[in-house]
């Protein structure tokens, strides 16, 4: 007779374990993260709130493999992101992570196009023509393909900057407040296309807002407070999730 364990585990797009993340040293030190552990399955579209200062951005820039750990792991699929050295890091967020900063980071000079592919041109490749092309569509710029950031809105700037994060076809997206400067209906278009985009491709978003209604639109999401992680709610309404903001709030 044999015995079978049968062991199921949902994949993960990124996760970490025990994060630990202390910027300075001596008195002026802050601990950003103090040893978060969570993961971001496949196909989900995670939201991450808290306070400012709760460490959010810490949290996707070390899960990105943008900055490091003091202590504990990040990883990105089954890879554990310290055991890679830098080339291999840096082919590893070329090829698997994408990052759409609040700042949009777009460059002046070059054209939308030509802002979407700078990634995969950096890389001396082309990219999949087609996946760029739907993405193109997908984002709404058709249009506005040769203008440059100066001629776009606010919220067109900031769909060409979650092209730009989707063009390499990456596992994982890590969006820090995508919408923060946007008005309310740029704001749903962006919220729109990254929960599209996880539900007709299977990518992964992780994405960091203070706006409940964004929230809404994720699948779960993470809650942090002084640099841990205190809950997590799935099938999130912004309703829900003021409430669950209100408990944050230190009164005045
Ligand atoms: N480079 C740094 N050097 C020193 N301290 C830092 C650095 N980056 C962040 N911190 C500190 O770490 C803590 C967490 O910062 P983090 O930027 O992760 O917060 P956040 O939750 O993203 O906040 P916000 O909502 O305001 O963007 C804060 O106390 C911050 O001052
Ligand atoms: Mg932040």
């Amino acid at each position: 007779m044999t015995t079978t364990t049968v062991t199921t585990t949902v994949p993960t797009a990124a996760r970490v374990v025990d994060a630990v993340k202390v910027y300075g040293t001596g008195d002026t030190s802050v601990r950003a993260l103090d040893g978060v552990s969570v993961d971001f399955p496949v196909g989900r579209f995670t939201a991450i709130m808290g306070p400012s200062g709760s460490g959010k951005s810490t949290l996707m820039h070390c899960a990105a493999g943008l900055d490091t750990l003091t202590s504990g792991t990040a990883h990105i699929g089954d890879t554990e992101l310290s055991s890679l050295d830098d080339r291999r890091l840096t082919l590893l967020r070329r090829d698997r992570v994408g990052f759409v900063f609040q700042a949009f980071n777009l460059v002046p000079t070059l054209t939308v196009a030509e802002n979407i592919t700078l990634p995969l041109d950096l890389a001396g490749g082309k990219g999949d023509r087609e996946w760029i092309d739907a993405l193109i569509d997908v984002v709404g710029l058709r249009d506005r393909l040769h203008h440059r950031p100066g001629e776009l809105s606010g919220g067109q700037q900031q769909r060409v900057a979650v092209a730009r994060a989707f063009a390499g076809q990456p596992d994982v997206v890590f969006a820090d407040e995508p919408t923060g400067n946007l008005d309310s209906r740029s704001g749903e278009e962006v919220l729109g296309l990254l929960g599209r985009t996880v539900r007709q491709t299977s990518r992964t978003v992780v994405m960091v807002t203070h706006d409940p209604v964004a929230a809404a639109h994720a699948d779960e999401v993470v809650f942090l407070a002084d640099g841990r992680l205190v809950d997590r709610m799935a099938a999130p309404t912004a309703d829900k999730v003021l409430d669950r903001m209100k408990a944050f709030e230190v009164p005045s």
